[in-house]
């Protein structure tokens, strides 16, 4: 990537934040820029939940902390936080596999395409999987 100072109207300067979120936002039409945010995003996203998950599991030493830590894992609040953590990991893993293929095997022409498989692959799994983290929460209690 180049420098920033090699880059027009940017000499010696780094972004303020509102230049990148302007940036950011109206790069929306650009798959590269999209997955790359999202990439940055849920990977962000994936290590703060490993962190809090693993802080959690301290209560393992003490039951009563215990079982408040597990009631909330089953309150219906977090089946939805499941639910996101579930589209978090599958589209990071799909398009990091995209990333490392193509970095390492082959580098296709057609990387907007391949980006919205990787995005529809994972609204698949997520819908798939996140069906049966909500059903019987949300939907078997209005089953006849
Ligand atoms: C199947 C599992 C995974 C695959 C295939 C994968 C793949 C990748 C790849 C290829 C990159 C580099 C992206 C680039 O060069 O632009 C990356 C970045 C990253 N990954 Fe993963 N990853 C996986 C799981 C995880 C997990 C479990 C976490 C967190 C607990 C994580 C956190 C991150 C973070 C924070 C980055 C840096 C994002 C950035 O700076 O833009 N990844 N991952």
């Amino acid at each position: 990537m180049r420098e920033n100072s090699e880059r027009p109207g940017q000499q010696g300067k780094r972004p303020s934040l509102r230049t990148f979120v302007f940036t950011a936002l109206s790069y929306r039409k650009r798959a590269g820029m999209s997955a790359w945010l999202l990439h940055r995003f849920t990977g962000t996203a994936l290590v703060l939940y490993l962190v809090a998950h693993i802080m959690g599991l301290r209560s393992l030493a003490d039951p009563a902390a215990f079982e408040v830590y597990i009631t909330t894992f089953r309150s219906p609040l977090f089946k939805i936080a499941e639910v996101m953590l579930l589209g978090s990991i599958a589209f990071h893993a799909f398009n990091g596999l995209r990333i490392m293929i193509q970095d390492m095997f082959y580098r296709s022409e057609n990387q907007r395409r391949l980006f919205y498989g990787v995005f529809l692959l994972s609204v698949l799994v997520t819908l798939a999987g996140g069906l049966t983290l909500v059903f019987p929460y949300f939907i078997a209690p209005f089953l006849p």
